[in-house]
C-alpha cells in the first residue's frame, strides 16, 4: 500500500520504518527542513537504539523516501499517519494545532477514499472535531470521492520503541467507519497474522485508551515513590518491595525513584486532568499522582541539600544522567533537568554527563559544566547525583569514585546501588 506519514519525531519515523518493514511503501514527510535532510542522508535525528538498522533496511528496500512538503507525501496516499507533536499548553490544554494543519493538507490534497489516521496522542473527542472540520469547510475538502478517519494511538516507549512498534502488546484502531477498519486491517495484515491482538472501537474510545493507559502508568510510577519514601522511613528496601509486588503479574515491575519525566507522561498526564475538569469529572488520584512526582523531585533535592549541610553555594555537585530515561537522548521535562536549576540557583558549581545528551542541548543553562565521562564529573565533586540508571552508572566502581570525590554523598535517584555497600565505603547514601 502507499503510505504517507507526517511527522518524522519519534513516532514518525519509527512508523515510517515499521509499516516499510511490513512490505508498504511510505513517503514521510516534516516541516521541519533539517530533520528531512538528514533522513535523506540515511541518519536518524535522535538515538533510538535500532531504528537506524530498520531505516535502513526501508530505504535499500526503496520502500521509504522523505519529503519536506506534506502534499507530496498526501496526494497518492492510501492511508496517511499524522504523527505530528500535541503538546500541553499551559493552560494544561491539548495543543492541536500542527494536527489542524495536517488536516487541512489531508482535506485539500486527499487521494478519493483516503483514510486519515491519527497517531498522536490526543484528547478524547478529537478525531470528530478534525471531522467535523474536514467536512463542514466547503473549502477545504477535495470532493473527488469519501475520506475515512480512524485513531490508531501508539504505545511505544522510547529505547524500546523499534520492538514495541513492531511486536506491540495490542493494536488500537477506532473508527466509526467499516471501510476505513478494513483499510486499517489491510495495513496491519502482517502483524494480525503474526496473532498481534486487534482492539477496535469508535475514535473517542481509542483516544481515550491512550490517554488513560499512560495516566494509568503514570500513577504506578507515583505510588511506588510514595512507598519508597515510606520504606525508607521503616527500614524496608524500596526496590525489594517494589520487585516483590511486581512478582504479582497483576501489578508488574515497577522501578522507585526521582519520579517520571519525557514528553508523554508529564503532559498526558496534565492534558487529561484539564480534560476531566472541563467535563466536570475530576480525576483526584490522576491529580495526586500529578503533585507526587514533582514533589518527589523537590523532596530528594531537600535530601541533598540536609546532606550537604544545607550550604550547597561553592560546592562542586556531578549529574550523572540527564535524559528522561537510560538509552535515549531525549530531555525533555527529565527530573536531571529541575536539580540542575535548583541547584544553579543554590550558587553549586554543576558538572553534568550523560553518554547520548550532546551538551548542546542544555546549552541554555549558563554556569552548567559539561564533562565527558562520568569520572570526569565526578573528580572533585562534593556530591554526585544519579538521575537516570544508566548501566555505566549501575557498573561504576564506587572505590575508585570515593577517591576521586572531595565529599562523600551519593544521592542515588533510581535505586541502583546498595545502601550498605556504600555506607560501608563510608559514603553518604541519600534517597
Ligand atoms: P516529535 O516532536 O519528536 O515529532 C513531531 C514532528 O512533527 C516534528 O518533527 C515536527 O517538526 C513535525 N511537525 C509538526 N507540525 C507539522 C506539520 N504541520 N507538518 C509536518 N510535520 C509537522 O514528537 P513525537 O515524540 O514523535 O510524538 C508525536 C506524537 O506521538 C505526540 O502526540 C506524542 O504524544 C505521541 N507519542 C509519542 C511517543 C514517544 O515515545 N515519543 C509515544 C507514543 C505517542
Ligand atoms: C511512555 C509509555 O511507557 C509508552 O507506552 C507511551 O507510548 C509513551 O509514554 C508515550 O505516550 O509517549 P516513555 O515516556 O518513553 O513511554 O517511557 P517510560 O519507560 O514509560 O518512562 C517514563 C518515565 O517514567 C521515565 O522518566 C522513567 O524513568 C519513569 N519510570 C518508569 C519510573 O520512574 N519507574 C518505572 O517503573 C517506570
Amino acid at each position: 500500500m502507499k503510505i504517507a506519514v507526517i511527522g518524522a519525531g519519534w513516532v514518525g519515523v519509527t512508523t515510517a520504518a515499521t509499516l516499510a518493514s511490513l512490505g508498504h511503501n511510505i513517503i514521510c514527510a516534516d516541516v521541519n527542513v533539517s530533520r528531512i535532510q538528514k533522513l535523506q542522508a540515511g541518519e536518524v535525528p535522535f538515538f533510538e537504539p535500532g531504528l537506524l538498522d530498520l531505516l535502513t533496511e526501508g530505504i535499500r528496500a526503496e520502500r521509504i523516501t522523505f519529503t519536506g512538503n506534506n502534499r507530496d507525501a498526501i496526494t497518492s496516499a492510501e492511508v496517511v499517519f499524522c504523527c505530528v507533536n500535541t503538546p500541553t499548553g499551559n493552560d494544561g490544554i491539548t495543543d492541536i494545532k500542527a494536527l489542524v494543519a495536517v488536516a487541512k493538507d489531508f482535506a485539500r490534497h486527499h487521494a478519493p477514499q483516503a483514510v486519515f489516521v491519527i497517531k498522536s496522542t490526543v484528547p478524547g473527542g478529537t478525531a470528530k472535531k478534525i471531522q467535523d472540520l474536514i467536512t463542514e469547510d466547503a473549502t477545504l475538502t477535495n470532493h473527488d470521492g469519501g475520506f475515512g478517519i480512524a485513531s490508531n494511538p501508539e504505545f511505544l516507549a522510547e529505547s524500546t520503541a523499534v520492538t514495541d512498534a513492531l511486536r506491540p502488546a495490542r493494536l488500537v484502531i477506532g473508527t466509526n467507519d467499516l471501510s476505513a477498519l478494513e483499510t486499517m486491517k489491510r495495513v496491519y495484515a502482517p502483524m494480525l497474522e503474526q496473532g498481534i491482538k486487534l482492539f477496535s472501537s469508535d475514535c473517542t474510545t481509542a483516544e481515550v485508551v491512550k490517554t488513560a493507559a499512560n495516566s494509568f502508568l503514570a500513577t504506578r510510577v507515583s505510588f511506588i515513590n510514595e512507598v519508597a519514601n515510606y520504606c525508607n522511613a521503616v527500614g524496608a528496601d524500596p526496590m525489594s518491595v517494589a520487585l516483590g509486588m511486581g512478582l504479582d503479574p497483576r501489578i508488574g515491575m515497577m522501578r522507585p525513584g526521582v519520579g517520571y519525566g519525557g514528553g508523554c507522561f508529564p503532559k498526558d498526564v496534565q492534558a487529561l486532568l484539564t480534560e476531566a475538569e472541563r467535563q466536570h469529572t475530576p480525576m483526584t488520584v490522576l491529580q495526586a499522582t500529578h503533585q507526587a512526582n514533582y514533589r518527589q523531585r523537590q523532596l530528594l533535592y531537600g535530601r541533598l541539600r540536609q546532606a550537604l549541610g544545607d550550604d550547597v553555594a561553592g560546592k562542586q555537585v556531578a549529574i550523572l544522567g540527564v535524559a528522561f530515561k537510560p538509552k535515549t537522548d531525549d530531555i525533555r521535562d527529565a527530573p536531571a533537568l529541575t536539580f540542575i536549576e535548583n541547584l544553579l540557583a543554590d550558587g553549586a558549581r554543576v558538572v553534568a554527563y550523560d553518554p547520548k545528551v550532546k551538551s548542546r542541548l542544555v546549552r541554555e543553562y549558563s554556569g552548567l559544566g559539561w564533562a565527558s565521562s562520568a569520572l570526569q564529573a565526578i573528580t572533585g565533586a562534593h556530591a554526585i547525583v544519579l538521575m537516570c540508571e544508566w548501566q555505566e552508572f549501575v557498573d561504576l566502581d564506587m572505590t575508585t569514585v570515593k577517591k576521586l570525590m572531595a565529599g562523600q554523598v551519593v544521592v542515588d535517584g533510581r535505586y541502583v546501588w546498595s545502601r550498605q555497600t556504600l555506607e560501608e565505603l563510608g559514603f553518604t547514601y541519600v534517597v
